[in-house]
């Protein structure tokens, strides 16, 4: 543990108090942290900070994926999730991935799009080229409406502009560098709105950043050798191949994959919650990208590699907006641990923690259904939210024993 390795083999058996000896030791923690682990990382009176009409906090149980390897890195990964069984499903994948090498993964510039709508455009094709040929204008204008951002090297890259009839609609690439950046584009938006309205000689309509952050993706992929996909009753191959089948379902059905894709987001959502980022921004990015052709489709599919010895080839895309500064990090002490555990200095880093974690999920839900079926592991990790009787841990879920 203390080398830095995410692997901690029995880690589930350990009493909470162990649990957290180890974390200490692994990422340096202070008396502070621990407290911080204790009560959650934000008390009321944070809370009254953050929120309106505040009563009180609301808590999620943290855990720790563990095995997760990624672009050569052991990383310990904080999931604040209420779903049993979905950190020891996470962590039991990413040790399957570690058997191949681990989560390869690389994500574009922290690009996000403002959307400036103008309405009431009788000629929406000849506004476009007034507002394009004055382009260069408008960037330099959204870029000095940021002037700290710029300095960070960030700012407005790109303007674009969409049609529809009657309205114009101008999209401002933004690089937000390690923010998520929601602030800064709709800041953006509001303050190019009447330029732009008058360029299109329209009126200025909705001002606001768009979810569908295509530009800001993330993608992941994992190789795993069929060996290490056996259950107590199905062989490597088998699984592998009832993973393939599971990730052609989805690719041909929109409603599996729906269910498919909430697999992966119960790896997303944890680590997305647990460093203080905005999950519904996630979410929305993630379904509107999933059907961005016109069909739902699964934001991670399986394949059998051909050459070699026929390993599993697992590969995500999707939009990551996650920040490692602003939002509401300054407010929650829990989010900052978490970034800490994490060892991430930027958001990019983050994402593709927060992707492989989405893999490891996928991967994790497909190999118990096309095995020994869902309903095992997850209700023998359910019975631990009972109060009696308690799991033993033989009757833990593969996917607990990590
Ligand atoms: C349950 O939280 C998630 C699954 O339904 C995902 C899937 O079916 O792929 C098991």
């Amino acid at each position: 543990m203390s080398n830095g390795s995410s692997r901690i083999p029995g880690f589930y058996r350990l009493p909470v108090t162990e649990r957290r000896r180890l974390l200490r030791l692994h990422a340096d923690l202070s008396e502070q942290d621990m407290r911080t682990l204790e009560g959650g990382g934000i008390d009321t009176a944070g809370a009254d900070r953050v929120v309106e009409n505040a009563v009180g906090v609301y808590a999620l149980p943290l855990g720790i994926g563990l095995n997760f390897v990624v672009n050569g890195r052991d990383v310990l990964v904080p999931m604040a999730v209420e779903e049993p069984s979905v950190i020891a499903a996470a962590s039991n994948a990413a040790r399957m991935v570690r058997e191949g090498g681990g989560f390869v993964a690389d994500a574009d510039d922290a690009v996000m799009t403002a959307q400036i709508e103008i309405v009431g455009v009788d000629d929406p094709d000849a506004a476009r080229k007034r507002v394009e040929a004055a382009s260069a204008e408008l960037l330099a204008l959204a870029h000095a409406t940021l002037p700290r951002l710029a300095d960070r090297g960030g700012g407005a890259r790109e303007l674009e502009v969409r049609t529809h009839p009657g309205r114009v609609i101008v999209h401002v690439h933004i690089d937000c560098r390690d923010a998520m950046g929601a602030n800064m584009v709709n800041t953006v938006a509001e303050a190019l709105g009447e330029k732009v309205a008058r360029l299109a000689r329209g009126r200025s309509g909705l001002r606001i950043l768009t979810n569908l952050c295509d530009r800001r993706r993330v993608r992941v992929s994992a190789r795993v050798p069929a060996s290490a996909l056996a259950t107590e009753s199905f062989d490597g191959a088998a699984v592998r191949d009832g993973i393939v089948a599971a990730s052609r379902f989805a690719e041909d059905d929109p409603y599996r994959a729906a269910t498919h894709n909430k697999g992966i987001m119960n790896g997303v959502d944890a680590v997305v919650i647990a460093t203080g980022n905005d999950w519904r921004g996630v979410e929305a990015g993630a379904h509107a990208f999933a059907a961005a052709d016109g069909r739902y489709r699964p934001l991670a599919v399986w394949r059998q590699e051909n050459k070699g010895g026929g390993d599993l080839v697992g590969s995500l895309e999707m939009p990551m907006a996650v920040g490692t500064v602003g939002g509401t990090l300054h407010a929650h002490a829990g989010a900052r641990l978490a970034q800490r555990l994490l060892g991430v200095t930027d958001a990019k880093q983050l994402a593709m923690i927060v992707g492989s974690a989405g893999l490891a999920s996928n991967l994790a839900a497909l190999r118990a259904l096309a095995s020994e079926g869902i309903q095992r592991g997850h209700m023998a990790l359910h019975r631990k939210s009972q109060p009696l009787p308690v799991l033993e841990p033989d009757l833990a879920v593969e996917g607990g024993r990590t």
